[in-house]
């Protein structure tokens, strides 16, 4: 039952009235696994150091621990172990004068990378693509659970960073280039993996990240400054932030780069002003990855680590990621005794991190909080996981209805894709760059794997066994002519981070090399691509019969795609991302006037929110509830869709909005509601949404969120309804 607020409050006041200076500070202290571990550990079952836990716990009374005992590519642990390394840190933490226990953090971005056969879902990338809130909460569920019965304590997710820059390598992280969809899809997982009491044994505490314009590098490299001005942060970057801590989320991480020459761990401004004035939170930030002494190691805007404590801590951070040592308690020790960072200040932050503490009811938790049994790898999580990759596949061309293949079509498989479970997972699975095969489980099927359980003809493969394994050209080029189809599976390798940065978005030659190859010899082919971010394929897309976006699926996902090659699952994945036709043509669809005037143009190769079916739906009789309104009231939108096809599909309804006159320039149109429907054919329902002030509000000249009267227009398919905002 959860604790009251009232209560928590009390006891966070009596706790932090009986805590030295010393157990103050450790609780700001996260450090990673590897401070307390076996030296060389090789994935023992429990590979903890005792004299080193006890340092860490006794003599520095640390706050969290996070990773797995495999830093620094980490590795997954069988739910087993991390039991018991979680429990034997529980009962440490017990033992310390005043009992206040460890809260182990972890990267359970798909689910819980970090254990060993845990359901995996399509990346954020993917679950945006499904535009299904609801399929955004249950992951959330299920992460949560196996999160807990691995007797892990808190999730690093989800990125509520807006992904607009397709070179960064990190925007399969996030659920793409749309605010409002960001919000429904974050907020659904949030509360998902929260539920309505933290402190229940399968619920977990969440984690925004990386507050805030961490995904807007201008270079496209990780971890490199971002240009934002304070009105695109507001409009733009900081409401998923605002969303996140409405949707409940206790703890933020923050942008290891910079904004504005900022770093996100220095900004006072961002992290208190606004953070905590602004927005109400009321939980703990930690800092990501030593990006607290990064102020001065990289930074250059502290002249010493010392200085690099206190500025990060004064500007806002509560508790440091250090994560190798105990430097940062060390320093920030320093810095309390001679009362450069004021008592109070550390007060401040420990109190917010024992309210989280006690929010998740670690206080009261002595074992892990739930049995495996039951709650990790169910049948029914792994059917929500189908269902989730189903819905995340993105049917972008189907020239001469090429799809769905015959099951007695003899096929040609190729492709540094077709093969690898990898391809379709990304970074932070099983290790945290995602790219050790061996590791990944063996009864999950690759698309090659798939298609063959499903096809009744002939399947030839011709490929590697890993991503750049060189494929014999000549030989699928020969054994594609004596087959009746191609099914071409190209993208990207997985990463994350920075091993992630690329200097192009242009496919890789030789993958080119191979698609030109195949296209030449006349034959129809499927282009399947995966990857965690668009790449140029203008070329080939225009070749293929057929394209469909993968993007990264997960472990499900080589299963669904086969499920929607062969028509025994309609797709209907749309979007998140305006997929770009070229590498210098980068526009979000809800770009400013200024982007489609005259010669420029928003002409993406696909465009945000594209998705096609096997089936076809229609909007029609959009109609608005009333025509004038005054400030601050609501309108309501309605519109019939209707199945004119022959099947069973799913279809999103997109609700856009544009505000035709403004002090300050409107996107030309921009998401304000979607519902996803599953219709039979000629069947057909109407929709209401309800557009409040705050769809037609932007920031205004004073940097203040505002509606200004006007004319408005709502376009739902093809139609365009237009209301006016009357002033007061
Ligand atoms: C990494 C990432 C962050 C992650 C953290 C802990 O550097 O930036 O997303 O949660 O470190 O692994």
């Amino acid at each position: 039952m959860a604790m009251k607020d009232g209560d928590i409050d009390e006891r966070v006041r009596a706790l932090l009235a009986r805590m030295t200076l010393e157990e103050k500070i450790g609780q700001m202290t996260q450090i990673d696994f590897s401070v307390i571990a076996l030296d060389n550990v090789q994935h023992g079952d429990n590979p903890i150091d005792r004299r080193k836990l006890d340092d860490a716990i006794f003599n520095h009374h640390i706050g969290s621990i996070l990773n797995t005992p495999s830093t620094p590519n980490n590795r997954a642990q069988p739910v087993a172990t991390w039991r018991k390394i979680t429990q034997d840190i529980r009962e440490t933490a017990a033992r310390s004068r005043l009992g206040i226990p460890v809260i182990y953090g972890i990267d359970a971005i798909h689910g819980a990378t970090y254990t060993e056969g845990a359901v995996l879902f399509p990346q954020a990338i993917s679950m945006a693509a499904t535009f299904n809130p609801e399929l955004s909460y249950q992951t959330g569920v299920i992460t949560a659970r196996e999160v807990k019965a691995s007797g892990l304590d808190w999730n690093f997710s989800p990125v509520m960073d807006i992904g607009r820059q397709p070179l960064w390598p990190r925007l399969w992280e996030t659920y793409g280039e749309d605010v409002h969809l960001a919000d429904a899809m974050g907020g659904a997982y949030i509360r998902g993996h929260q539920g309505d009491d933290m402190a229940a044994p399968d619920k977990a505490p969440t984690c925004l990240k990386h507050y805030v314009g961490y995904s807007y590098p201008l270079n496209g490299k990780d971890r490199t400054p971002a240009w934002i001005g304070e009105r695109a942060l507001r409009d733009y970057f900081l409401p998923g932030f605002q969303s996140g801590i409405l949707a409940g989320a206790p703890t933020v991480m923050v942008n290891s780069a910079e904004v504005d020459g900022i770093p996100g761990h220095a900004n006072h401004q961002y992290l208190t002003t606004i953070l905590r004035g602004e927005m109400g939170f009321k939980g703990f930030t930690v800092s990501d990855w030593q990006d607290v002494i990064r102020l001065y190691t990289r930074d250059k805007l502290a002249s010493s680590p010392r200085e690099a404590v206190k500025i990060a801590v004064m500007a806002g951070i509560d508790m440091s990621m250090v994560p190798f040592d105990y430097s940062f308690y060390e320093l920030l020790l320093d810095l309390a005794k001679t009362g450069e960072v004021p008592v109070s200040r550390i007060d401040e932050a420990v109190s917010r991190i024992l309210r989280v503490k006690y929010q998740t009811g670690l206080f009261d938790r002595h074992e892990a909080a739930l049995p495996v049994e039951g709650h990790f790898a169910t049948a029914g999580a792994a059917a929500v996981n189908r269902q989730a990759a189903r819905e995340a596949i993105i049917l972008a061309k189907n020239d001469h209805q090429m799809l769905p293949l015959r099951k007695d079509a003899s096929i040609l498989v190729t492709g540094p894709g077709a093969n690898l479970l990898s391809v379709m997972n990304g970074g932070w699975t099983i290790t945290w760059q995602g790219d050790d095969e061996a590791l990944y489980p063996k009864d999950k099927l690759t698309l090659l794997a798939a298609i063959r359980g499903k096809a009744q003809g002939r399947v030839t493969h011709v490929g590697g066994q890993r991503f750049t394994d060189e494929i014999d050209i000549e030989r699928a080029v020969n054994e594609a002519r004596h087959h009746d189809l191609v099914v071409l599976a190209l993208g990207e390798p997985p990463y994350t981070e920075t091993v992630g940065n690329i200097d192009t978005l242009a496919l890789a030659p030789v993958q080119v090399q191979l698609a030109k190859a195949i296209f030449a010899i006349g034959k129809p082919v499927v282009l399947v691509m995966f990857g965690g971010r668009p790449r140029i394929i203008t070329d080939l897309a225009e070749r293929a019969d057929a394209v469909v976006l993968g993007f990264l699926p997960g472990m499900e996902g080589g299963a669904a795609m086969a499920d929607i090659l062969f028509g025994d699952v309609n797709p209907s994945g749309k979007l998140p991302i305006s997929y770009p036709r070229a590498e210098g043509d980068i526009t979000p669809y809800d770009h400013k006037p200024q982007a489609a005037f005259e010669a420029n143009q928003y002409r993406p190769l696909y465009p945000f929110g594209h998705g096609l079916s096997y089936t076809r739906f229609e909007t029609q009789g959009l109609t608005l509830d009333k025509s004038r309104i005054h400030l601050g009231e609501s309108l309501t939108v309605n519109v019939k869709v209707k199945n004119i096809g022959e099947r069973v599909g799913k279809e999103t309804v997109l609700v856009y909005l544009n505000d035709a006159v403004a002090s300050v320039t409107r996107p030309v149109r921009q998401l304000q509601a979607f519902e996803k429907v599953e219709l039979k054919p000629d069947e057909q329902k109407t929709l209401h949404f309800t557009l409040k002030p705050e769809a037609m509000s932007f920031i205004g000249l004073d940097m203040k969120r505002i509606v200004e009267p006007g004319e408005f227009s709502v376009m739902v398919g093809n139609e365009t309804a237009t209301f006016t905002v009357l002033p007061d």
